[in-house]
């Protein structure tokens, strides 16, 4: 059975790293509000048109009236296609997925190419799925475990429950708690002073920071600090969690087997994962469209940007087609900086198409174009970003020092400490 509670732990291996470096400067497309272009803005010069054509896509996105479309960024080398494609995603958010791939990244040696795009497809479809949960929420002012001999006889000892104790501002409860949460305790590292929550039907654990009353007068603190949880410790709790239909996808693909011993071995001796299939896919969608009607989750469709689109062959254009007429399919961005070029794949060497992409999907394309730079914009474009660039190298350089000399002084305070 597909379970969306277990995706929280596999959110993380399904991020993506960002590589964008080059564009650190891009803060935004710059536009106003309504709609044009400032000339420089946002980390941008010049570009007006492209930028404000995008402006006009970001808000389609938002307002839910575009989705299953593509668009394509196309123009001559360096003239801001990635960036403006990075601009569109800062505009929408980060609660918008956004997903940017290259497209010779689709061909490897581990996986089809298509399965690859679908992968990215889903990766660019969220779901925000609002449940009310029973919690116990609170700061932990109690946290021990009452041990018990082993019951198999030998030397070491076992929990036989938890106690925990929480306190909200209204109030404090003590639980007595199975030993399964006390490695959930564990694993979230919960000591005494920090703000959790523990999911009465599931016994899940959340660590949600530290009390800010445990706040000390340091900077350099890592930490999150929450305030002390209002209200009574055991209460109702609207919970609103972020997951793409990948993570889903990814939770659901471990191998499933038995209680016995040789199911067990079998776990063991499988890779962790298995591949997720197109049925494992449908599975997923039919559990997410069943939580859509019952009104639990909402779809988000986001943004997948696939840059040097011509690098795709005709294989994964067809495959293109069909995903973007999902009626579950995110934005779909492409960038070339090909003219006239042959699309890959395809058996006839003469016969060339437009940015290399085949004409029936070039007929369902928004176009929008980039113009090459005259001289004095790339000066600028140049200036703007060595300015971004020492301003951050300065930053870091402050920042190490600022470590380094309360090091310093912790360091002479403590060795003052233990001459005393
Ligand atoms: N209008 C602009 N304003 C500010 N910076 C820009 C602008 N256009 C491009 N840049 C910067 O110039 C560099 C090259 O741009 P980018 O990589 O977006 O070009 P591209 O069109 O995607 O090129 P390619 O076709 O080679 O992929 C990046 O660092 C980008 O941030
Ligand atoms: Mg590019």
């Amino acid at each position: 059975m597909v379970q969306i509670s277990e995706v929280k732990d596999e959110q993380q291996s399904s991020s993506r790293e960002s590589r964008t470096s080059a564009h650190t400067h891009i803060k935004g497309l710059g536009l106003t509000e309504q709609g044009t272009a400032k000339p420089m803005e946002g980390g941008f010069i010049g570009q007006v048109e492209a930028r404000e054509a995008c402006g006009i896509i970001v808000d389609l996105i938002k307002s839910k009236k575009m989705s299953g479309k593509a668009i394509l960024i196309a123009g001559p080398p360096a003239t801001g296609k990635t960036a403006l494609a990075l601009a569109i995603s800062q505009e929408l958010g980060p609660k918008v997925p956004f997903c940017p791939i290259v497209g010779s990244e689709l061909y490897s040696a581990e996986l089809k190419k298509t399965s690859n795009l679908m992968e990215n497809f889903r990766r660019a479809i969220g779901l925000r799925i609002k449940e009310t949960k029973e919690v116990y929420e609170g700061e932990v002012i109690e946290l021990t475990p009452e041990e018990t001999e082993n019951p198999l006889g030998s030397y070491g000892k076992t929990i036989n429950h938890v106690i925990v104790g929480l306190k909200t501002a209204k109030g404090s409860k003590t639980l007595r708690l199975d030993p399964i949460i006390y490695e959930s305790l564990q694993k979230e590292r919960v000591t005494i002073g920090d703000v959790i929550y523990i999911e009465a039907n599931t016994g899940s654990v959340k660590r949600v920071g530290r009390s800010d009353t445990f706040a000390t007068e340091f900077d350099l603190e890592a930490e999150e600090y929450v305030p002390l949880p209002k209200g009574e410790v055991h209460k109702k709790k609207e919970i609103v969690q972020d997951v793409t239909l990948h993570d889903l996808d990814v939770a659901n693909s471990r191998p499933q087997g038995g209680q016995d011993v040789l199911s067990m071995m079998g776990q063991l001796l499988k890779p962790k994962k298995t591949e997720i299939t197109d049925k494992l896919r449908a599975e997923v969608n039919k559990v997410v469209a069943k939580y859509i009607d019952q009104g639990v989750a909402e779809l988000v469709p986001g943004v997948l940007f696939i840059d040097e689109v011509n690098m795709l062959d005709l294989e994964l254009f067809t495959y293109l087609n069909r995903a973007l007429e999902s009626p579950i399919a995110p934005i779909v961005v492409l960038a070339s900086n090909r003219g006239l070029t042959k699309v890959r794949g395809s058996d006839d060497d003469d016969k060339k198409a437009p940015h290399g992409c085949p004409p029936d999907l070039i007929d369902r394309l928004l176009i929008i174009r980039t113009l090459p730079y005259v001289g004095r914009c790339i000066g600028e474009i140049i200036r703007t970003w060595c300015q971004y660039f020492f301003t951050l190298c300065v930053t870091i350089i402050d920042t190490c020092w600022g470590v380094e000399y309360q090091c310093w002084t912790f360091g002479n305070n403590y060795s003052r400490h233990r001459r005393m």
